[in-house]
């Protein structure tokens, strides 16, 4: 399986993204809603002030100023720990929706307009890197778990919509990931907004400058 996107076409694509802009702030985001979100989803057994001592890193290790797409990372690192932990002491996983996910991520003080712009040859190596074609395809290209990750463009559109589909689909991932033998991805720094640049950029169709899809 070797899965290859035509990198020209992505890197002319690069372009689109200073004609759009920098992404702003998530507009409508609430800090104060997302700690409502924090104590509902569970995350207050977990995570309380340094002075209390929880089982978890202390709140002011998680919430501090950071790139948005940096803390999804870092969210998406933390999938199994606390699955594990969860599940173990017999909670369900909280499900969160994209707004609640917003709110929660502006609680934690995660800040679009503190991450890089994406450096797109770097992220399709953090696609490759990170395996995820061994699982998915990418139009067509990789392995056969659904989805095609073509088919997931809304999911790139924002740190907290992309941070929310994965909060959805990581313990599923992790657990596919434990029985197939692949090592679960981590991500660090701005791995994972160059990851995401880079799936928006070669979803969006057609590919800027390369007259339709990607060559095989
Ligand atoms: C059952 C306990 C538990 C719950 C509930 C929990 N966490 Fe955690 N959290 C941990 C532990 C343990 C770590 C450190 C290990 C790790 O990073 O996975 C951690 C780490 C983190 C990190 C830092 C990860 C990194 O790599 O820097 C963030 C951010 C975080 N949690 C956010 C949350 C949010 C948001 C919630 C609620 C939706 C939550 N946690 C719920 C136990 C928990
Ligand atoms: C071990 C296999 C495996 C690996 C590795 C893997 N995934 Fe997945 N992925 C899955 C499975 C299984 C689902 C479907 C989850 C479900 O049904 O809820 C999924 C779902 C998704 C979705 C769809 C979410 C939605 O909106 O429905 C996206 C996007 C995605 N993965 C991206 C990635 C990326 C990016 C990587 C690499 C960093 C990756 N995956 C690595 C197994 C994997």
């Amino acid at each position: 399986m070797r899965p290859r996107v035509s990198l020209a076409a992505v890197l002319i694509g690069a372009g689109a993204w200073a004609l759009a802009g920098a992404p702003s702030s998530a507009g409508a985001a609430d800090a104060g809603a997302g700690a409502a979100v924090f104590a509902a989803k569970q995350c207050v057994r977990c995570h309380v002030p340094r002075s209390e001592q929880g089982p978890g890193p202390a709140l002011e290790e998680i919430r501090r100023p950071q790139g948005a797409m940096e803390l999804a990372g870092r969210l998406w690192n933390h999938v199994p720990a606390m699955a594990g932990m969860l599940a173990q002491r017999g909670f369900e996983w909280p499900s969160i929706s994209a707004s609640e996910m917003a709110d929660l991520m502006a609680y934690l003080q995660g800040d679009a307009l503190r991450d890089a712009r994406p450096d797109l040859y770097k992220g399709q190596v953090t696609l490759l890197r990170k395996n995820c074609l061994k699982c998915h395809s990418l139009r067509g290209e990789g392995g056969r778990v659904e989805p095609d990750l073509a088919e997931r463009r809304g999911d790139y559109e924002s740190a907290f919509a992309w941070a929310a589909a994965m909060w959805t689909h990581t313990p599923r991932m992790a657990a596919m990931a434990s029985s197939v033998g692949v090592a679960y991805p981590r991500f660090s720094g701005d791995e994972m907004g160059n990851l995401v640049g880079f799936l928006r950029e070669a979803t969006a169709a057609p590919l800027r400058g390369s007259g339709g899809a990607p060559k095989r």
